[in-house]
């Protein structure tokens, strides 16, 4: 079955936030849209706000007069479901419940022609529960747009067990005619985007509630460091803690419990409180008039330093030496196992374990262990942590050294993996396990992480670079100072890693 045709009847039922901006979607496609929602007028006053958007994009001359009347003349309020027999495809954006929507579905399929493709925008329910029941369960299929849809370009085509494989296609070829990004989802909790980016929040908020740095560090440390357009404190305040919180539960509840999706007690408090971000005011954050957001803590450093010795090949970090020769610092290369080392002190990338452990383990003195930056190069920020019996000299060197390279530099508490390299690490084996169970495909997980929630790298691609090794490793010695099934590596990493390959292809 090729795309819809561009013509055919849309119909979108339930006329808020998601409906009216899917109606906009398929309209400016091309398809009359008949918008239904069961609140009197409401499916009006949708439409009047979608002409309303339509006028801010003539007003910046991205779209004709002529064209946004003849988008609004394709949009159609309706009263009654009754007026869909000639739908082609139905599009459900009505309340987040599962009988409620099973009902819809319900009367949707006694009015619907056979063939009408039954889409849901659900983002947490399973399309194999939703179509279990109808007569004809292969035509039932999740469309999973991202707020607000006439913007974000990911679409989820989710399947579920009954679903019609052509069905899929058919949808994904439309999704790509409307502008939008696709991807192919298997119906599992949280789909693609929902699943994999848990740990994104979930690490900062370990973070915090274990010290490692306050909310505005960790928040400019995945920003300035990690190159993600807002940290997880930041994110979740304009999300809302509630609708935050609700998701990680949902999905920690879809898999029975398993501990890598956890939700933090950290942001139960949060929603405890009706401290839920943005919309209430208060959050990580106050959003109270004249509140000012508290800066990241950051180091500083007179230590004169002129001369740094690089030991071995220094992998990701070796971006860093050329800045600091691009600064005119000396620089010492000589064989040894990836360490740089300024006065009294060692500097490495982090590989997962504590900085105290390693300084033991490995004999080494004075150790300053530096967080992954996703290029750095480019970055401005990176966060150190170091080993308790690392001098205030030592420290201050290590300091002054990155400082001449231009970084801020933030410190943390000794804990695992720092605040990038954990993330990154737990994104990835989130991706990784996500493919092992056949949940979509590494180009479309990839895919889905960079457009449905603007992640700077896909998490399988970025693991690549770093090392399916070096990843794993780090995942393995996460696991190894927590004790705990949240970090275990997925088998995928183990294997790939055993083979040789790459996760992404
Ligand atoms: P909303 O609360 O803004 O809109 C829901 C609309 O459906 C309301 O206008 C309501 O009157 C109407 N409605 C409720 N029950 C109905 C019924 N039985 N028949 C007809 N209309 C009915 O909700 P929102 O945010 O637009 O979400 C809608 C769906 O989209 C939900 O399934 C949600 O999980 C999903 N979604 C939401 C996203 C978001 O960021 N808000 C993102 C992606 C998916």
């Amino acid at each position: 079955m090729a795309a819809l045709d561009n013509h055919a009847l849309v119909a979108v039922i339930g006329a808020g936030a998601m409906g009216a901006g899917i109606a906009q979607v398929a309209a400016q496609a091309g398809h009359p849209v008949r918008l239904y929602d069961n609140r009197p007028g409401a499916a009006a006053q949708a439409i009047e706000g979608i002409d309303r958007q339509l006028g801010r994009l003539v007003e910046k001359g991205r779209l004709t007069p002529d064209n946004r009347s003849a988008i609004r003349a394709r949009l159609q309020p309706i009263d009654s479901l009754d007026d869909l027999a000639d739908a082609r495809l139905v599009i459900e954006a009505i309340v987040e419940s599962l009988p409620i929507k099973q009902e819809l579905l319900r009367q949707l399929e006694a009015r619907c022609a056979d063939d009408c493709i039954l889409a849901s925008n659900t983002s947490s329910l399973s399309i194999t529960s939703l179509a279990a029941g109808l007569r004809h369960p292969q035509r039932v299929i999740g469309m999973h747009f991202f707020n607000p849809a006439p913007l974000m370009a990911l679409v989820e085509v989710v399947s579920g067990l009954a679903t019609a494989p052509t069905l899929a296609t058919t949808l994904y070829d439309t999704a790509r005619n409307w502008g939008k990004q696709p991807v192919h989802a298997r119906s599992t909790p949280g789909f693609i985007v929902n699943r994999v980016a848990r740990p994104f929040y979930a690490e900062s908020l370990r973070l915090l509630q274990e010290g490692a740095a306050d909310c505005a560090t960790l928040d400019a440390l995945l920003r300035d460091a990690g190159g993600f357009r807002m940290g997880a404190f930041e994110l979740t305040d304009l999300i809302g803690h509630d609708v935050n919180y609700a998701v990680t539960c949902s999905v920690f509840e879809a898999f029975y419990g398993d501990f890598r999706f956890q939700p933090s007690l950290v942001q139960k408090e949060l929603v405890d409180a009706g401290r839920l971000g943005r919309k209430t005011g208060q959050g990580f954050y106050s959003y109270a008039d004249g509140a000012e957001r508290p800066e990241p803590a950051a180091l500083t450093s007179q230590a004169p330093v002129e001369h740094c010795t690089v030991e071995g090949d220094l992998g990701v970090l070796q971006p860093l030496v050329e800045r600091l020769r691009a600064k005119g610092m000396g620089i010492t290369e000589r064989a040894g196992s990836g360490l740089l080392r300024v006065g009294d002190a060692t500097l490495a990338l982090s590989d997962g374990r504590l900085a105290s452990q390693r300084a033991r383990e490995d004999g080494l003195r004075n150790l300053v262990l530096l967080d992954l930056a996703l290029d750095y190069a480019s970055a401005t920020r990176l966060a150190i942590s170091h080993d308790a019996e690392c001098s205030d000299e030592a420290l201050d060197q290590a300091v002054a050294l990155l400082a001449q390279a231009g970084l801020s530099v933030c410190p943390v508490a000794d804990l695992p993996g720092l605040v990038v390299l954990r993330t990154v690490a737990m994104l990835a084996n989130e991706a990784a396990d996500a493919v092992l169970q056949g949940v979509g495909t590494p180009g479309d997980i990839d895919l889905a992480m960079r457009a449905g929630v603007n992640y700077p790298r896909g998490p399988l691609a970025w693991a690549d670079g770093l090392g399916v090794g070096f990843t794993l490793s780090v995942l393995d010695n996460l696991q190894r100072s927590y004790g705990e099934e949240r970090y275990r590596p997925s088998l995928l990493l183990r294997r790939t890693h055993a083979e040789g390959g790459r996760l992404h292809g």
